[in-house]
């Protein structure tokens, strides 16, 4: 299973997701995490600045022949494909660059039984081939009606590569509602429209610092909990995205 975060919107959580999905999968898989935002935030969630990267980038995906080596980390079941500062001269390749990245991200989901991509806020080469071998896409989402406006731009781009590019992903985005104010009317209101018109899945995320503090210590929220409230809904969003899509076993009982 390829899963890729997207939304041409910074600062929506998108490697915050990222993170936390592969955090959540690690517990019982080995999976590989594709950093393909040269901001590095991913990559620096998952290794300690300045740790040794003799393995391959993500941007090699684009520029080499023979598929790059992932770099394990400091959890035994998470491997990297690490950013770096020329991924954005990615997306002026050409189509064969992004074939070929396609073909080396299919051949990583042989050995990898999730692969989750995190993306730059930016339409390009990069998106177009995360988009070209996803099986699914997850697009977080601010609700604030601004914000819905812009989600237009994602969706068309998903829609035109999934049919040109790649008929076996699931051409509709689902959407994951974060930095919720619970206390914001507003924000309800926006919320409940989007759950209206997309697929959202649950539960929706509170904005709680909680979030930041996690990711800055390389853990998921729910390890070594500061906000119970933040822990419990992370954990329950990514157990109900892993399981939906077929990652992770329905539990069984209860
Ligand atoms: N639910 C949340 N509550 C508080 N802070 C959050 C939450 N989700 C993300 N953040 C923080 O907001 C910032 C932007 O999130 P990030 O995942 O980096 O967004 P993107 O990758 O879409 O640019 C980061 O500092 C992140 O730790
Ligand atoms: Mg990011």
């Amino acid at each position: 299973m390829i899963i890729t975060i997207s939304n041409n919107k910074g600062g929506v959580g998108k490697t915050a997701l990222a993170a936390h999905l592969v955090f959540r999968a690690a517990e019982s898989m080995p999976v590989l995490a594709i950093d393909l935002d040269s901001q590095s935030n991913l990559t620096a969630t998952l290794i300690e600045r300045g740790s040794r990267r003799s393995q391959g980038t993500a941007e090699q995906l684009f520029t080499e022949i023979e598929a790059p080596e992932p770099m394990p980390t400091a959890d035994p079941n998470i491997y990297l494909l690490p950013a770096s500062a020329g991924l954005t001269g990615v997306d002026r390749l050409n189509l064969s660059a992004g074939f070929m990245a396609v073909n080396h991200i299919k051949n990583l989901g042989k050995t990898f039984r999730l692969i989750v991509i995190d993306t730059a806020p930016a339409l390009g080469m990069r998106l177009t081939a995360a988009l070209a071998c996803s099986h699914r896409v997850v697009v977080p989402l601010v609700p604030e009606s601004y914000a819905v406006d812009g989600v237009g731009t994602i969706l068309s781009e998903i829609a035109t590569i999934g049919e040109n590019l790649n008929p076996a992903m699931r051409h509709q985005a689902d959407f994951v509602i974060n930095l919720v104010n619970p206390q914001a009317r507003q924000h309800r209101i926006t919320a409940a429209h989007i759950a209206g018109n997309f697929t959202v899945l649950m539960p929706c995320l509170n904005r709680s610092v909680a979030v930041a503090d996690a990711l800055s210590e390389r853990r998921p929220v729910w390890r070594k909990p500061s906000s119970k409230k933040a822990a419990a809904q992370w954990r329950a969003l990514c157990d109900n995205l892993l399981t939906q899509y077929g990652v992770l076993q329905p539990v069984s009982g209860t």
